[in-house]
């Protein structure tokens, strides 16, 4: 079964590459799919946001890192998905998550959506605050992989 995990990954944190790992031996495959138009204002470009996904997943011979706009259902109906994955963090996400699922399976039914409950490390972790704590060049061992962390200092410095 092909699942689709999408998101800003502005920047990747452990907690994505958390869900991406068990995704990836949930599903046959697993497209992280990085929203191209949004309305935030993100840190990284697409592409770059995509180079640093990749850098972190190259332990995993499922995964195809890619980006798309427009509406999500129509990108998993474009790469023959059933499942969107998403990670679900206590209560914070909750609300918007369930609105974003019942939005999806309203516009197409035959798409189910699928929580993966957030380690119990990650819970309180988010890409704002990576970019947060890096702005003030505290420590981002433990949230973010090593392989990048300087990619978000450099990033912020400019
Ligand atoms: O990491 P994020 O910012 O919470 O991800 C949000 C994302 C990309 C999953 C969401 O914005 C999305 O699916 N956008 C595509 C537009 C769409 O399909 N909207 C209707 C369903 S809510």
């Amino acid at each position: 079964m092909i699942a689709v995990y999408p998101g800003s990954f502005d920047p990747v944190t452990n907690g994505h590459l958390d869900i991406i790992e068990r995704s990836a031996s949930l599903f046959d495959k697993v497209y992280v799919a990085v929203l191209k138009n949004s309305s935030k204002m993100p840190l990284f470009s697409v592409e770059e946001r995509c180079e640093l996904i990749e850098r972190v997943t190259h332990h995993l011979d499922n995964i195809v890192v890619t980006s798309f706009d427009g509406l999500l259902v129509d990108f998993v109906k474009k790469v023959d998905g059933k499942i969107i994955v998403k990670g679900l963090r206590a209560l914070s996400d909750f609300e918007y998550e369930f609105q974003m699922a019942l939005t999806n399976k309203k516009l197409d039914n035959d798409v189910e959506t699928v929580f993966l409950s957030t380690s119990a490390q990650n819970q309180y972790l988010s890409s704002s605050i990576v970019k947060d704590i890096a702005r003030y060049k505290g420590s981002l061992d433990g949230l973010v992989p090593a392989e990048i962390q300087n990619d978000i200092y450099k990033k912020l410095e400019k």
